[in-house]
């Protein structure tokens, strides 16, 4: 049987794919060895939390290269003001479901923006009690950084463009494009 690949074409929202599938598929492989490398001797589970919903597609590439013991619990949270200009007011949709108190926790994220929800998510986990609290995002855009943090894992920086596919969306749509695309501004 002839297995045929097909790429979905760009739709006029769309300026350009910045970052292929396979490009992408590299470097994750590449953020996968140096999780397994720094959390070689873990001794509990790593607590991999991702962010609903735009980082599914990131933490199932991801978490099928570990090797390292490892559960997967997600996180739901919602900001006021989504352009991303306002205070950060983030609440908790959905909590995990595991007691993270002693536990080394990762925090998988699709895109570090402002870096409100980010912030607000490690300021949350640290009064839990987790053993560490590390950051995995995919995406960077630094231009747009509102809080300083440390990025421990980081697939890609990007300009302060907004982009959609392996599971960053524009109001639902385009998540899951296998690649990252441009969009055109829409304002
Ligand atoms: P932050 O709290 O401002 O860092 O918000 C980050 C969140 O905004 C991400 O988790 C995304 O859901 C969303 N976001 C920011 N920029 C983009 C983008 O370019 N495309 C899709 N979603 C984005
Ligand atoms: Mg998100």
């Amino acid at each position: 049987m002839t297995k045929t690949l097909t790429i979905p074409p760009l739709t006029e929202d769309l300026a350009q794919v910045l970052i292929d599938a396979a490009t992408i598929e590299r470097r994750v492989d590449e953020i996968a060895g140096e999780i397994n490398r720094d959390y070689r001797d873990i001794e509990e589970p790593l607590i991999l939390v991702g962010v609903l919903k735009g980082s599914f597609i990131f933490l199932a590439d991801l978490c099928r290269k570990l090797r390292i013991p490892h559960v997967v619990d997600f996180i739901a949270i919602s900001s006021y003001g989504s352009n991303g200009d306002q205070q950060g007011n983030v609440r908790m949709l959905m909590d995990i479901r595991e007691n993270m108190s002693g536990r080394d926790v990762l925090i998988v994220e699709d895109i570090l923006d402002s870096g409100n929800t980010l912030a607000y998510l490690q300021r949350n986990f640290a009064t839990r009690g987790a053993k560490s609290v590390r950051i995995a995002t995919f995406l960077d855009k630094p231009e747009r950084h509102k809080v300083d943090l440390k990025l421990d894992y980081m697939g890609f920086t990007i300009p302060d463009v907004w982009v959609v596919g392996y599971g960053l969306d524009y109001k639902e749509k385009y998540r899951t494009l296998p690649y990252i695309a441009e969009m055109y501004p829409v304002h």
